[in-house]
This record gives structure tokens, C-alpha cells and sequence, in this order.
């Protein structure tokens, strides 16, 4: 099989390797008796709900030729524009194996950040309770990369992790404050990704694609509700002035995950002109409808950690996400958990069929 950085498009702007320096102590901490219940409770289910790509998924499911995840055509983003209109069937296929690919690439690729600032968590946070969690975190993270690689090599296409997403890990990486590694990747890059993975998982007629969002989902739940345990604890603590910074930051980088996280590389890549694509897609509504839906499971978070002053709800109202601040964060994270035991139970119950399917041919 060729290596899947052989099918990128175009090589990513720094090589095989990226290395981004740091400037942080590395905090030990000699008292071992302190733990809150809840933290040590998370970390306790982190443990139980370990589970293993390579058994839990039937890897011998394959993709849809024309529309490898069989989404409905109004989530790919150009659908109704006139050149895509056009195009015959096997270049329409080529445009959703790309598109799909692209996004695909971008979990894949956002997993690897997520295993990295995980484990700068578990040497930077000061709180011991902290590191034990954020260590069943790390395997968790390696198994998303794990699962989403797999699926990608089925697509025969894919992409470096794109500019807006890398900048935003970048900054996260660099900033030397602890909480600001849970705020950038556990608040707003994993809550932008629970909800573009729900999207998939429940709109995907393919069974592999609905099933490896599923699980990694049952984990993501996981760890945006230890995101929120840390910080609603430290955030009262900070000064106005230091909420205030923190707000800012989180207002910026949802307007740069808003306005600059497209596919523009997948224009690009497949020839048709990003300028149109764009227009079309403010057009028909796609931004409004595709982009603010994403922001469902971090607003309620921004609020419940207490990062809630006039900065952020100023800049939530523009942006027309304010009402989320209303979702229930707890139903939604029970339901990604029954959502997850409905596929093993789905499969379980396709495999005894095929048993007992296999045992009435012996008997025969
Ligand atoms: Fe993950
Ligand atoms: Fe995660």
C-alpha cells in the first residue's frame, strides 16, 4: 500500500516533520492524596471504556464508489452550482471522494494535535488528579489517529492539515499557560470537531464511516467534559483582566475557524476556481446553516466555565451563535454514548445472523 502522505495532493509546506518549539516548565507535583471525586471518576470511566480499533470496527467494510460516505448531497458545499451541476457522473464522484477525503484528512491530522497537547496536559498541569486523566486521554487520541488514518487510505486521496487549523495549533502549542492548551484544542478544536463528526455519524448511509465517528465520538464526550471540570474550577480564581485576555482568544480563534477553515485546497486541487465556490456557498446559505452548526457544542462549554463576560457575548451575538448557549451539553453526551453501544450492538447482531446463517449450511 503506498503511504498515505504519497497521495496529498501537494506536499505539505514543511516537510514530513513539523516542529514547533516550547517554553513551559514541566510541573511535578509530591502531593498524591489530593483528587477531586469527579476527576478521579472521569479518569476511572477513561480506564473501563478503553477499546481497540483493530476489534471493534469490521475494517472489511468498504466505501461507496460515487460518494464514498453516501452523504446527502446538500452537505457537499458546492452542490447546486452550476460547473458542479454540469459535470458528468464519474467527475461529481471525484469531487465528493475529494472533499469527503479532505475533511477526513483534516480529523485525522486535528486527532494528531489533539494527542500532542493531550500529553503537554499531563507535563504541564499542575494538579495530579489532572495527569492521571489526561494520560487515558493521550491512547485515546492515538486511537482516533489510528481509526481515521484507516478510513482515510480507503478514499485513495489525502491532505496535509490545512493552514487556518495548523495556526491555531500553533499558537496553542506555543502560549506557555497551561489552561490556554484546554481552551484552544479541548474547547474549540474538539468542540468544532464532536459536532462536524455528528454530522457525519448522522448523516453517513456508509456503516464504516457513521461507525468510526461514532466511537471516537463516545470518547470526544469524554474529554470536553474534563475541559470543563479544569477550568470551571481555575477560571474564578484569574483576574478580570486575565478572563478578559482569555475571552479575546477564544473569540478569535472561532472567527478563524468560521471564516478560513474551507476546503479552498480542494478547489484548488480539482482545477475549479475558489472565488466562484466561495460566492456559491455564501449564496445558498451553506456558511449560515453548515458553519454555524458547528459552533452547537462549544458555546454551551465558553458559558459553563465561566468565560461569559461582555467580550464573548458580544462576539457570539455577531456571529449568531448565542442561542447555543442554551443546548444541553449532558444530554448530548449520553446520547453520543447510547448512539456508540447501538453500533456494537448492530454489529453483534449482523454477526450472529451470519453464524447461525453459517451453522443451518452445515447442517444441510
Ligand atoms: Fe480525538
Ligand atoms: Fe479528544
Amino acid at each position: 500500500m503506498p503511504k498515505l502522505a504519497d497521495r496529498y495532493p501537494f506536499p505539505a509546506a514543511e516537510g514530513s516533520h513539523w516542529a514547533v518549539p516550547q517554553d513551559f516548565d514541566v510541573q511535578f507535583n509530591w502531593d498524591y492524596d489530593e483528587g477531586r471525586a469527579t476527576m478521579m471518576g472521569l479518569y476511572r470511566k477513561g480506564i473501563e471504556m478503553q477499546w481497540n480499533a483493530d476489534t471493534r470496527i469490521d475494517w472489511s467494510q468498504e466505501l461507496d464508489e460515487d460518494n464514498p460516505e453516501q452523504l446527502p448531497e446538500e452537505m457537499l458545499p458546492i452542490s447546486g452550482m452550476a460547473q458542479y451541476e454540469a459535470m458528468s457522473r464519474a467527475e461529481k464522484a471525484k469531487v465528493r471522494r475529494h472533499f469527503q477525503g479532505w475533511q477526513i484528512s483534516q480529523f485525522m491530522q486535528g486527532e494528531q494535535g489533539a494527542l500532542i497537547c493531550a500529553a503537554k496536559i499531563v507535563t504541564q498541569v499542575p494538579d495530579v488528579d489532572s495527569k492521571f486523566y489526561a494520560s487515558t486521554q493521550v491512547i485515546d487520541e492515538a486511537r482516533h489517529v489510528e481509526s481515521y488514518k484507516r478510513l482515510l487510505e480507503k478514499f485513495g486521496v489525502a491532505y496535509p492539515m490545512t493552514p487556518p487549523l495548523q495556526e491555531l495549533i500553533d499558537q496553542v502549542l506555543r502560549d506557555n499557560r497551561w489552561d490556554m492548551t484546554y481552551l484552544g484544542m479541548q474547547v474549540v478544536i474538539e468542540g468544532l470537531a464532536l459536532a462536524a463528526f455528528q454530522q457525519i455519524r448522522d448523516h453517513a448511509q456508509n456503516p464504516l464511516a457513521a461507525a468510526v465517528n461514532a466511537y471516537v465520538m463516545q470518547d470526544e464526550s469524554r474529554h470536553v467534559a474534563f475541559g470543563r471540570l479544569a477550568l470551571r474550577d481555575y477560571y474564578p480564581q484569574l483576574t478580570q483582566k486575565e478572563r478578559d485576555e482569555r475571552e479575546q482568544f477564544l473569540l478569535e480563534a472561532c472567527y478563524l475557524m468560521r471564516d478560513r477553515f474551507d476546503a479552498v485546497e480542494v478547489w484548488k486541487t480539482l482545477g475549479l476556481d475558489p472565488a466562484k465556490c466561495a460566492e456559491h456557498m455564501y449564496d445558498s446559505g451553506f456558511m449560515e446553516m453548515f458553519r454555524s452548526s458547528l459552533f452547537t457544542r462549544i458555546v454551551p462549554i465558553v458559558k459553563d466555565i465561566g468565560l461569559w463576560g461582555s467580550i464573548i457575548r458580544k462576539g457570539y451575538e455577531e456571529m449568531g451563535i448565542i442561542g447555543f448557549a442554551e443546548t444541553d451539553v449532558q444530554a448530548l453526551q449520553e446520547a453520543d454514548d447510547t448512539i456508540a453501544k447501538d453500533f456494537d450492538a448492530r454489529r453483534a447482531y449482523v454477526e450472529s445472523v451470519v453464524e447461525r446463517a453459517k451453522a443451518v449450511e452445515a447442517a444441510e
